[in-house]
């Protein structure tokens, strides 16, 4: 029975890299997956008002395996409250509470840092989804008056907090053994000084794991400065977002950077890290690959390990042979990218049959 995958373009270039990473996973898993579109987004909201139907999210993770999501945001709603239904209403509806965000340069060109190569950078953000200020819990009192007070709280629970840092564990576990926990319980005792008590608390359920914190300003530096020695990093969820913006700089930029919203045993929502860049949206210029990154991360997700490495190989030589767009340094557009790309799965593939009937 093929895994049926709920496909939603979003707005701007969201609309021009997920038909390429859909194409691209088709090819890669070929009938292993069933796709469904959906329109929703800011058309869809500037037609009607509503950015989906009622009940639509609580429908994706009842009836699909996975979610694949392009990007949503559009200058004609400023407000940016479609994207929120979307996005947001994914991430807090079907409670998927860790951002999974890997961080690995696939060329040595891609890595902006003097004197560092593309295999000295690899590590994992693992990003708290569900709470801090993204809960929405605030409000404004006299407003647009001179007297206005604004007030956004960053909301933190005990059981939140805690089951990203004993996922973020589990996954330094299955990695190379070390994880930082980054928070600034130096100036927000109260919401990260109950970080801190957790990961006390979590940290000594895994003596097997270098365990270590830095204040999030510490690590911003560090990332900069020198990023070898991470491997997975937790942190909450507007950290977790200003700092895999950071990071995919050191991968070659917000184009190439991919993403999965996980809840262990759930539906999964796997998107680039990027936005819908109004910009560049509708020109065939934007960079395919973090879309098809993250289309890898969910063939992985859903136990279709041999198709994400052959995607992976295909990006890879891909950048090597430099047919890419014009933000990592090629001349391509979107469509001959993700086409090169593809193409090239179809040769791994070969050869991977290949090598299988000589063993
Ligand atoms: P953005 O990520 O859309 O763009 C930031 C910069 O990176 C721009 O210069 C853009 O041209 C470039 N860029 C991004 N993706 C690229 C790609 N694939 N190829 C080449 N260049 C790329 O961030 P922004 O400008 O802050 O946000 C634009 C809109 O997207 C806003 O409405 C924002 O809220 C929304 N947004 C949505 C998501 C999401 O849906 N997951 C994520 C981030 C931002
Ligand atoms: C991201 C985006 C979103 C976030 C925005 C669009 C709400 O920046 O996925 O990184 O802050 O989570
Ligand atoms: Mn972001």
């Amino acid at each position: 029975v093929p895994k049926k995958i709920a496909v939603i373009p979003g707005d701007g270039i969201g609309r021009e890299v997920i038909p390429a990473a859909v194409s691209m996973l088709r090819r890669a898993a070929p009938g292993a997956l069933e796709f469904t579109e959906f329109d929703w987004g800011a058309e869809r909201y500037l037609r009607g008002g509503l950015a989906m139907p009622a009940g639509g999210i609580e429908t994706l993770g009842r009836d699909f395996d996975a979610i694949l999501l392009g990007a949503v945001g559009d200058p004609r709603v400023p407000s940016n409250a479609h994207a929120a239904e979307i996005l947001l209403g994914i991430r807090f509806k079907l409670d998927l509470f860790a951002n999974v965000r890997p961080v690995k340069p696939l060329h040595d060109r891609l890595c902006p840092l003097k004197n560092l190569a593309a295999s000295d950078i690899d590590f994992v953000v693992v990003r708290e989804n569900t709470e801090g200020p993204y809960a929405g819990v605030g409000g404004n009192f006299k407003r647009d008056t001179a007297n206005e007070v604004a007030i956004e709280l960053d909301l933190n629970t005990r059981h939140g907090v805690e089951r990203v840092m004993r996922y973020a564990f589990e996954l330094a576990r299955a990695r190379r053994g070390c994880l930082l926990m980054a928070d600034k319980s130096n100036a927000m005792p109260h919401g990260h000084g109950l970080w801190q008590r957790t990961f006390a608390a979590v940290r000594s359920e895994y003596p097997e794991v270098a365990a270590e914190h830095m204040y999030i300003d510490a690590l911003a530096y560090q990332l900069v400065r020198d990023p070898r020695a991470f491997d997975v990093i937790v942190t909450n969820n507007l950290f977790g977002d200003i700092i895999t913006d950071l990071a995919a700089a050191l991968q070659g930029g917000l184009g190439m950077a991919a993403s999965a919203n996980l809840h262990p045993g759930r539906t999964g929502m796997f998107e680039p890290v990027h936005g819908s860049a109004p910009a560049i949206a509708g020109r065939n210029q934007a960079n395919p690959i973090g879309a098809i990154l993250s289309g890898a991360l969910m063939l992985g997700d859903l136990g279709f390990a041999a198709a994400a490495r052959r995607v992976e190989a295909a990006v890879q030589r891909a950048l090597e042979e430099n047919h890419v767009t014009a933000d990592i340094g090629g001349t391509l557009g979107t469509i001959e990218c993700a086409g090169w790309i593809e193409a090239g799965i179809e040769t791994s593939a070969d050869e991977q049959e290949h090598a299988t009937e000589k063993n």
